[in-house]
């Protein structure tokens, strides 16, 4: 065995070249892969014990792609292309044997291989679109030609993978693997090596592009398809255009454009934002200052605390993931009501093809309902999920304190209450954390963990690790009203309802909104999420736009009308009533009104929000600036080619921000711009949101 780089090994076996590749996690193509691999192929080629190559991967996986890491930096040699092309020309035959993922580059260095050999569990995929990107190396120009034009298209604009069965069938794979992979790959580069004369190249053969090159609308049909879903985002319109390319341009050609539009993506913003954002998701699952021996605790059943659409939501994650768990309701009605929902929204599930009707029963059976919270006695884990009422949920943890085993968690579902008021109740505080689910719970992302003063550091881990569990994006945050992410949704409200006061149409603010890549503007949220949500019927303020709709019944797209108007269909329209109703307000506060510009209305949306960011950072509530903006992409649909508020303002400068809010603050006298201290420090030091 020789080591070529500290990444890949060298040895022949029964007449075979073996590049074994080690570099954990996940054996992306660093500097010391490309490096071996290169120099490897070139050995073999030069040995004459070897008649064939292997490339086997250690660890968990095949390659599963570029070193994103390495994006940010100079590239060091060699080029990814230079290996490609060494393995490409290479006489004697390549066999790739695939396990786990084998993705983006990693797919790419297989397509240079002659032949692909894997186990039934291996993913094939290229997920560059989810970087912004598209496959720089080959990717777009060969996997057509191997699998189609369709499926390729299918592939590359939504980064999802195929499976393992369904890439054999297209010819991606020719040999399935049931023993040991490493075993079976090596007896097949064997009688490759063995049988002589040329191998297959996927470069030469055109076969699959034909259907394409006759029915050329299969391009416009997919711009079509994915219009909606992909507004905004550069990459998939980019890897259409190359797949294009692999169809009407020759090979050689097509590579060119492939390189030209990789270079344009690769360089611009929005690339850079989903690259950022990868690893920002991935670092939220990492708590500093946690004692590492601190132990999970063990999670095995579940209770959930009122079946509304909430609670309803909350428990079908935990059926998803296999946990059994049991809903509190008070009275019967309400309860059937509750997993009904459930059982239609699994059904719903499965009628679109997603769910097997045996899934849909097995869901099911794991959701147990009760009217007495008694029953909650032998769970884990306990999650009240009742609406926003302090002392209604004082008075649940008060009955949960007295029922729960000890050691159960106790979580609150709040959205924006004090959770440490909460706990006080209990005997067992550090029991007790929140987690706020968003609504609709089992489709949402995101879940903010809240950490109370007195939480335990087992019962933090035991969050977040759930989170995991459950295919949640997790971010621990502090205690402050509306935690991270309705805290700083209240400040871009606010100030969006400021600006239709002032004069802008509301439908204008949404406008600018929709444009800037959000899926809704601050309007059309509030509807969507219902105007009556912490409306006080009693205490309605006239001063107010959104409780006087309410004052109308109308609460938003439940009930037909909210700001705006809405048909069966829940189009929108905009409403004279609600119109009417800023300008009356308006008159009667003495707010001057005018036209605002669409420029204004951006900043006057985004900069509150960044600047409430700064503040939860300067308070310790998010434990790091790429928290915020997991928060905003996941909960708040902040598009994510924009990386996020605090990397949004990063991009801007800082400096920039900063003298933006202070014009707003000059110009209206209102302290509700007086920036952050924090940001008003980086600005000083010259420094970034890290
Ligand atoms: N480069 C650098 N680091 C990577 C990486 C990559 N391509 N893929 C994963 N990692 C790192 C993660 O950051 C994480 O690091 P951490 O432990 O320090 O947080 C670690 O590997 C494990 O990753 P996950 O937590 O995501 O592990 P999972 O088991 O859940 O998922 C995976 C594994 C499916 C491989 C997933 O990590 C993934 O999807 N990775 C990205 C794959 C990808 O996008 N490939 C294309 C890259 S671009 C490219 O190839 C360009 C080419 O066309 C020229």
């Amino acid at each position: 065995m020789v080591a070529l780089t500290t990444m890949v090994d060298y040895n022949v076996e029964q007449g075979v070249a073996v590049l074994t590749l080690n570099n954990p996690p996940v054996n992306a193509l660093s500097q010391g892969v490309r490096q071996g691999l290169k120099e490897g192929v070139e050995k073999a080629l030069a040995d004459d014990s070897a008649s064939a190559i292997l490339i086997y991967c250690e660890g968990r996986t095949f390659i599963a792609g570029a070193d994103i890491s390495e994006f940010s930096s100079k590239p060091m040699g060699p080029d990814f292309h230079a290996v490609l092309s060494t393995m490409d020309a290479s006489a004697k035959p390549i066999v790739a044997a695939i396990h786990g993922t084998a993705l983006g580059g990693g797919l790419e260095t297989a397509l240079c291989c002659n032949y692909r050999v894997a186990v039934p569990s291996a993913k094939f995929g290229l997920p560059e679109v989810n970087l912004g990107l598209l496959p720089g190396a080959g990717g777009t120009q060969r996997l057509p030609r191997v699998v189609g034009v369709e499926k390729t298209l299918a592939m590359v604009t939504t980064g999802v993978p195929i499976g393992a069965a369904e890439a054999f069938e297209l010819g991606l794979v020719d040999q399935l693997v049931e023993g040991d992979l490493r075993t079976e790959a090596l007896a097949f580069a064997v009688a490759k090596g063995a049988q002589g004369g040329s191998h297959p190249r996927v470069r030469d053969n055109d076969a699959k592009l034909q259907s394409a090159k006759e029915n050329p609308e299969i391009f416009a049909a997919t711009r079509k398809m994915l219009a909606r879903k992909t507004r905004g985002f550069l990459a998939p319109e980019y890897n259409i255009r190359c797949i294009e390319a692999a169809v009407n341009q020759p090979f050689d050609e097509g590579m060119k454009t492939e390189a030209k539009l990789f270079g344009e993506l690769m360089t611009g913003p929005q690339s850079q934002a989903q690259q950022y954002f990868f690893f920002s998701e991935r670092q939220a699952a990492k708590v500093p200052g946690l004692d590492k021996a601190t132990e999970e605790l063990p999670i095995t059943k579940v209770g959930v605390i009122g079946g509304g659409l909430m609670g309803g939501g909350i428990s079908m994650n935990f059926a998803n993931a296999g946990i059994p768990v049991t809903i509190v309701e008070t009275n019967q009605p309400a309860l059937d009501r509750g997993l009904g929902t459930i059982r239609k929204n699994y059904e719903n599930t499965a009628r679109k093809g997603r769910l097997t009707a045996e899934a849909v029963e097995q869901r099911c059976g794991l959701v147990t309902g009760t009217l007495d919270m008694a029953d909650l006695a032998d769970c884990d884990l306990i999650i009240e999920a009742v609406f926003e009422n302090m002392a209604v949920k004082k008075e649940i943890f008060t009955r949960l304190d007295g029922i729960a085993k000890p050691g159960a968690i106790l979580a609150s579902n709040t959205s924006a209450l004090d959770l440490n008021e909460i706990a006080s109740v209990t005997s067992r505080p550090e029991s007790v954390i929140g987690l706020h689910f968003f609504s609709p719970a089992n489709v949402m992302k995101l879940l903010e963990v809240v950490r109370g003063e007195k939480t335990s550091d087992a019962v933090i881990k035991t969050g977040m690790a759930l989170a995991k569990r459950i295919k949640k994006v997790a971010i621990l945050v502090g205690v402050c009203p509306g935690f991270v992410g309705n805290r700083i949704l209240f400040a871009r409200q606010f100030e969006a309802a400021r600006l239709a006061l002032e004069g802008a149409p509301y439908e204008q603010v949404d406008k600018v909104l929709f444009d800037f890549g959000f899926p809704m503007g601050a309007f059309q949220m509030g509807d969507l999420a219902g105007l009556d949500l912490g409306w006080d019927k009693d205490n309605s303020n006239p001063m107010d736009v959104k409780d006087r709709l309410c004052d109308l019944g109308r609460y938003g797209q439940k009930t037909g009308a909210g700001f705006y108007d809405y048909d069966d269909k829940r189009m929108a329209t905009p409403s004279a009533i609600t119109t009417d109703m800023f300008a009356e307000v308006a008159g009667s506060l003495g707010v001057e009104r005018g036209e605002i510009s669409d420029e204004e209305i951006l900043d006057r949306c985004i900069l509150p929000m960044i600047n409430e960011g700064a503040k939860i950072l300067e308070e310790g509530i998010a434990v790091r600036a790429s928290d915020i903006d997991v928060c905003y992409v996941y909960g708040y649909g902040w598009p994510v080619y924009r990386g996020g508020p605090m990397h949004y303002a990063n991009s801007m400068g800082l400096d920039k921000v900063l003298e933006k809010l202070r014009h707003y603050q000059t110009v209206s006298g209102d302290d509700f711009w007086a920036p952050s201290a924090l940001l008003v420090s980086l600005v000083e030091k010259g420094e970034r949101f890290k």
